[in-house]
């Protein structure tokens, strides 16, 4: 295999790595006693004590959060205030009515109280769903139905949305619209978090809380069907400390940094339970992504380890290394992506845009945690997503779900069931759950290849799902929006390889009767996307064609869409329909 091996990085961290040699630390590797580590009290087996008021006890005084707004102002809260805002908001939760394992939605901003309802929520034993704030309506109301939820936590900027579904989600209970800067006007039928969180006590006592009781949930795309549910327990907690220790190699001093929103699982089992178990100071920026901002933040707040994604990084590249070197970012000891192939492009920048290789991992919202990773301690190979976790057996297998032993040879990647943050359900999925599973092996729906040294490589998706700068769209959600519309007849989506965002979507549609391809109306059918599904989801790009390739049973053929539009061999197409 032809790769250039990087020796790195024990010399450009600053401090020894919590471990640092993952031979023996696979030899010894005991859940147990990761628990016995956490040492938490019999029936608080509670995500949100372990983050935050098992800290509050111990250092009240040491900043959990530093938040910055988008236009620069900083907040910064300690695991004291924490620990009293998210009781407030349980006590909160609980006068309002909400039951064990209820189903919490989150649509906001990145604000402070976000993160103080989320961990209210999971005290008073409630399940917490974060949505992605760009999803437009549809996506929202089809996951809060899927999920059955009951109320929904929101902003200001992003009520209209759900006011416009309001009448489409039939459990909805309540919509709590939360408004950091300032007092908004009364609205109908909405309660405002700061008039529920008036006079309520900073006392919350978690009642029974076990390892096996639901705790998050995260939306995530297939191939058919629309999204699903991956519902996860509070017992995830031990999976998220052991990789924030081990893998973000968080130190009690560190200032930790994930970019990472809360609607996507990297944003909550990195940007709040990883940290937070270790007591760690957590930088959250409740702006996008831009060059100058981002790395003003690393320098201003001391950021010393960066958990981020491949698309970032590839647009950092293309604002260049003068800036970061000029910047001289000195805190920086230690950067991370996730959930994408990162190019070695990207990795050798990192040395010199930062003096510091850049470590990938893997891993999906269904495993929970980091599965796959360069360890800070370890020699990266650019390109690799790098060696299982400890306690994880991962393995190439083929298609008839034997472990490939042999080096080099591409086959389905697939995990050995099970670890504390496995997910536990699709929920009200039974049957898709169980299709995950095969023989003894969790199916990842990834292809990938192992060398001979144990490292593994990504080769690509198993399925149709795409991945556009990081975030997982379903083709089928994509499709239905499409054929909403009166001009659209069939559609058929796939991911088309972009230099940035690894995938965007692309669009094939045949139109109805009466309608004739235009710029006009590609215009009017991503605008009707856009709306709908939000600016992340909807296509990019949209070609019309007369008729989309079929089965003999009549599934749209993605695969040959796509091989056509890359211009490969369109394989076999012994099912296609006949003309
Ligand atoms: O295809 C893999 C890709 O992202 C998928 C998981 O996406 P999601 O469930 O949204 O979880 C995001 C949290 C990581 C995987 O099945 N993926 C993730 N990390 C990598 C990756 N592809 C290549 N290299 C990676 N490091």
């Amino acid at each position: 295999m032809d790769y250039q091996e990087i020796v790195k990085n024990t010399k450009a961290l600053k401090i020894e790595p919590n471990f640092s040699n993952l031979k023996k630390i696979n030899r010894e590797w005991s859940w147990d006693n990761i628990e016995t580590d956490l040492d938490i009290p019999e029936k608080k087996f509670n995500q949100a004590y372990i983050c935050v008021d098992r800290h509050a006890e111990k250092t009240p005084n040491k900043l959990a959060m530093i938040w910055e707004s988008a236009d620069g102002n900083i907040e910064n809260y300690s695991f004291l205030q924490f620990k009293n805002e998210s009781n407030k908001f349980a006590n909160a939760m609980i006068n309002i009515g909400l039951k064990k394992s209820d189903r919490v939605f989150f649509f906001t901003d990145r604000i402070p109280e976000l993160y103080f309802a989320c961990f209210g929520v999971l005290k008073a034993g409630g399940i917490m769903a974060p949505l992605f704030s760009a999803f437009g309506p549809e996506p929202v109301a089809e996951r809060f139905n899927r999920a059955e939820g009951s109320y929904i936590v929101t902003t200001p900027n992003l009520l209209n949305k759900i006011e416009a579904i309001r009448d489409q989600m039939p459990t909805l209970k309540e919509i709590i619209v939360i408004s950091h800067r300032s007092e908004i006007k009364h609205i109908k039928n909405i309660l405002h978090y700061h008039e529920i969180m008036k006079g309520q006590s900073e006392k919350f006592e978690i009642s029974e809380s076990k390892k096996e009781d639901w705790s998050v949930m995260h939306f995530t795309s297939g191939t058919t069907g629309l999204p699903k549910g991956a519902a996860h327990v509070h017992n995830a907690l031990i999976s998220h400390y052991a990789t924030g220790k081990y893998v973000l190699d968080l130190h009690p001093e560190d200032i930790y940094w994930c970019t990472a929103d809360p609607g996507w699982v990297t944003g909550t089992s990195y940007g709040m339970f990883a940290p937070w178990s270790n007591g760690v100071t957590s930088v959250i920026y409740e702006g996008g992504f831009s060059a100058k901002k981002w790395y003003g933040i690393i320098k201003r707040h001391k950021v010393s380890v960066w958990y981020t994604a491949p698309t970032a990084i590839r647009l950092l590249m293309k604002a260049g290394s003068t800036l970061p070197q000029s910047l001289n970012l000195e805190s920086l000891r230690y950067i991370m992506s996730v959930g994408e192939p990162l190019n070695p492009e990207g990795v050798i920048w990192g040395e010199e845009a930062f003096n510091l290789a850049i470590h990938d991992n893997w891993w999906q919202t269904e495993t929970g945690s980091i599965m796959v990773a360069n360890y800070p301690s370890m020699n990266i190979r650019p390109g690799s997503m790098g060696k299982p976790f400890p306690g994880i057996k991962v393995a190439i297998i083929d298609d008839n779900f034997k472990e490939i032993i042999e080096p080099d040879i591409e086959g389905q990647l697939a995990i050995k069931p099970t670890w504390p943050s496995m997910f536990k359900a699709y929920w009200n999925d039974e049957e898709r759950y169980q299709s995950r599973f095969k023989g003894e092996w969790y199916i990842t729906g990834d292809r990938a290849k192992k060398d001979k040294d144990g490292y593994f490589w990504f080769i690509g998706r198993d399925d149709d799902v795409i991945n556009t700068a990081g975030h997982l769209v379903g083709p089928f959600e994509v499709e239905s929006t499409l054929i909403e519309h009166p001009a659209v007849a069939e559609a058929g989506v796939i991911g088309k390889p972009d230099p940035v965002a690894m995938e965007i979507v692309k669009a094939f549609v045949s139109l109805s009767h009466g309608y004739e391809p235009s710029d006009e109306l590609r215009r009017q059918l991503i605008g009707h996307c856009r709306n709908r599904l939000g600016p992340g989801t909807a296509p990019r790009e949209i070609e019309f064609i007369e008729t989309l390739p079929k089965t003999r049973s009549g599934k749209i053929m993605r695969r040959l869409l796509k091989a056509r539009e890359l211009g490969l061999p369109e394989g076999d197409t012994s099912t296609l329909e006949d003309d």
